[in-house]
């Protein structure tokens, strides 16, 4: 009876290249005929990248001071919604979205607003350990099937987002041509939540006080976000977290405890037919 109750996975196809399911494709004419206003904030990532870490961050550097209610009575991923399930409720000014789109897929209203876009890339191997338990546990993503087959799935591209590869280079390649697109990487993050916030600000033209600045680096580490039920997706009614939990580790190079030496030969030597650009280098160690 247990497993009766439990939602059917949803199937990946493949959509004009990339492999999605249908929770990302059912609203596309409307997602694409969005009217983005100048001072949309867009964060863009591959899933798992650290997506709910800067949404975090954006949310307290615009909303931490002037709402607090905000931060303490609504998750997350209502503070900044999701484009691809777009969204008749959105927040008030200036609005934050979300994305997981390649940046092929951005409706060009962001572009042609001139909106500001950040883009978060993780090394593809913690990238893919992450990824593998997330789906897993969230029963609103294909089966993973098990680490091995989830392993050369991720290295075809055949997870939701499709190629971790295409992405970070696709939205690299439109960074150099773009001044509105801050790219930015979750080791760095990890590295110095500071420095990488102080980045954030001048990327948007923002100037936290020295206090604020403090508590906002402070409140967005990773113990302080798992114990918040309003960053931690506890109160997300499509997850159920028993075996696991979103806020999962939180550290760049836990690949070494899943990764085979000869997965990561094999990784290796995949990734550099893939990663041709030298001017992308993401770490795998800090
Ligand atoms: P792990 O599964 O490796 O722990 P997304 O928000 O894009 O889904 O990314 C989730 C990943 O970001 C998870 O990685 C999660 O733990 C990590 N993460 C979220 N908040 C973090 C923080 N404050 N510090 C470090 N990692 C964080």
């Amino acid at each position: 009876p247990d497993q009766m109750e439990l939602p059917s996975r949803p199937e990946l196809f493949d959509f004009r290249g990339v492999s999605m399911t249908h929770f990302f494709t059912d609203n596309w004419e409307n997602v694409q005929n969005f009217k983005a206003r100048p001072d949309d904030v867009l964060i863009a990532t591959y899933p798992k990248a650290g997506t709910t870490w800067v949404s975090y961050i954006l949310d307290l550097l615009y909303f931490g001071q002037t709402s607090p209610e905000r931060q303490t009575s609504v998750p997350i991923y209502e503070r900044v919604p999701f484009l691809e399930l777009i969204v008749e409720r959105l927040p008030t000014s200036p609005r934050l979205i979300k994305t997981h789109f390649p940046v092929q897929f951005v409706p060009k209203s962001f572009w042609e607003q001139n909106c500001k876009i950040i883009y978060v890339a993780r090394n593809a191997k913690d990238n893919m350990v992450s990824y593998f338990h997330f789906d897993s546990m969230a029963m609103i993503e294909p089966d993973p099937g098990d680490w091995n087959n989830y392993f050369q799935r991720f290295m075809q591209g055949k997870v939701v987002t499709g190629s971790w590869y295409d992405h970070v280079n696709g939205w690299w390649k439109k960074k150099q041509t773009s001044p509105n697109v801050h790219y930015m990487f979750y080791e760095d993050l990890v590295e110095d939540t500071g420095r990488e916030i102080d980045k954030l600000c001048s990327f948007l033209g923002l100037s936290p006080s020295e206090d604020e600045r403090k508590r906002i680096t402070g409140g967005v580490q990773f113990d302080k976000m798992k114990k918040n039920n309003m960053t931690n997706y506890s109160t997300h009614a499509r997850m159920d977290f028993k075996t696991g939990s979103f806020m999962r580790k939180g550290r760049v190079g836990d690949w070494k405890n899943h990764f085979t030496v000869a997965q990561n030969e094999e990784f290796d030597e995949d990734y550099k037919k893939k990663m041709k650009d030298p001017t992308l280098q993401l770490r795998t160690d800090l």
